[in-house]
């Protein structure tokens, strides 16, 4: 079983992640997680805390000489504004954020920021500091995500499975829509958008919005190739890959919508030209991989590689979209924790302007993340050898049942 635990808080000293269920004899090193975990933190558009942090993992149980034993690995990663840094009213973090009793815990939050966890938070855990909330619902979790993410990654790149996010929008700005996006160009654009004269329209919107006090959202999509066919189930409700994926995204901090292929626009259409037509072996051509890598092709993939709540063997294809940043630089109206009155303007604490590009990071890591557990449930394994045979057993018993 492959499961995984993030624990840290925001300005706290740093961020905890158990991941468990890797087999044994994955090659797994820091500079590998390191490559991610920096991704994350690129992109036009966020604020002054990404020049302050390196995100550095620091690998502490699981692997030895370069190689997961099976055991939970565990990764910390330090907080440098903790050490270094202040907070909004001159504090030092760690003065506000001590573990033990502090003589200088700063001033608390009251003054409630729309469209964070603040309000619901301080209700339900019955705090009088909006930061007890904050601390935890902040976004700097999805550092600890990324790097559970890109553990998952590692393993699956084993099955020649790769995993690739990239932004479709801005602020309303959209890419030309693309099946084949170029993965290079979306690592080397600072909007992580694969079309350049795009990704230009893209940074001049966020711009603007900072210029106007206002913050960006948008719509990020991963793209998964050389899945097996069949991972998931169509038998029970939660075990739907469309449903582990979907909640997955959902979690992601902003994320306010997931579609996967065609997306809401299908429910417009018939059904003619919606469902992706099944290829006769004579139609498949040169470039097919032949029935071992995948026994049935499509014309289309409308789908988003997905039928039943199982893998079809194209391309996995989903989408989230993502609210604007709810701390904007002239702050919403709202009311005072403390009595409950008007108050012009909410707690502004250092912010992004829009987070986008890093969402396209993190929604590829939570992708990863639901693969390699689907791929464990199907295919197992204490080591990685096991794991292998496994799919290459099933491979070869769905290719001699079709064919002759
Ligand atoms: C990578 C990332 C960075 C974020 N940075 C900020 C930020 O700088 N300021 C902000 O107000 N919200 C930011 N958010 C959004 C909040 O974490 C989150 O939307 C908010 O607390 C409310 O959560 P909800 O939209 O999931 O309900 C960020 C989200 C992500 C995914």
């Amino acid at each position: 079983m492959f499961r995984f635990l993030t624990a840290g808080e925001s300005h706290g000293p740093g961020l905890t992640v158990i991941v468990e269920g890797i087999p044994a004899g994955l090659n797994l090193n820091k500079e590998y997680l390191s490559r991610d975990m920096a991704r994350r933190m690129q992109g036009h558009g966020r604020g002054g805390r990404m020049k302050i942090e390196t995100d550095e993992p620091i690998i502490r149980s699981g692997v030895r000489h370069g190689l997961t034993m099976g055991s939970p690995i565990s990764i910390l990663i330090d907080n440098r504004d903790f050490a270094n840094g202040n907070g909004p009213d001159g504090t030092p973090w760690q003065q506000a954020m001590s573990i033990g009793p502090s003589e200088n815990p700063g001033a608390p939050i009251t003054h409630l920021r729309p469209g964070h966890a603040d309000t619901p938070g301080v209700v339900k855990y019955l705090q009088d500091d909006a930061r007890n909330i904050l601390e935890r619902s902040s976004a700097r979790e999805s550092a600890a995500r990324v790097a559970a993410g890109s553990i998952a990654k590692r393993f699956l790149e084993e099955f020649q499975i790769e995993i690739h996010g990239h932004v479709q929008a801005i602020g309303g700005v959209h890419a030309p829509s693309s099946n084949k996006p170029d993965w290079n160009a979306v690592e080397t654009s600072v909007v992580r958008c694969a079309d350049g004269e795009t990704s230009a329209r893209m940074v001049e919107a966020i711009d603007k919005a900072r210029d106007d006090g206002d913050s960006l959202g948008g719509i990020v999509e991963v793209v998964a190739t050389g899945l097996p066919i069949g991972l998931g189930s169509h038998i029970q409700w939660d075990r739907k890959l469309t449903t582990k994926l979907a909640g997955a995204v959902m979690s992601m901090n902003a994320v306010k919508g997931v579609e996967f292929g065609a997306g809401f626009p299908q429910a417009d259409l018939p059904g003619s030209s919606v469902h992706d037509v099944i290829k006769p072996v004579s139609e498949w051509g040169s470039e097919s991989k032949g029935p071992w890598e995948q026994p049935y092709q499509r014309n289309t993939n409308n789908s988003g590689g997905l039928e039943g709540g199982m893998t079809t063997g194209e391309p996995l294809v989903v989408r989230a979209a993502v609210k604007p940043i709810a701390t904007i630089i002239n702050g919403l109206p709202t009311v005072d924790l403390r009595d409950g009155q008007f108050v012009d303007r909410a707690h502004f604490e250092r912010s992004d302007i829009t987070f986008v590009p890093t969402c396209s990071v993190i929604a590829e890591a939570m992708v990863a993340i639901v693969l390699a557990e689907a791929m464990l449930e199907k295919f197992g394994g204490d080591h990685i050898s096991e794991t292998k045979r496994n799919l290459q057993t099933y491979r070869s018993s769905y290719a001699n049942t079709r064919l002759p």
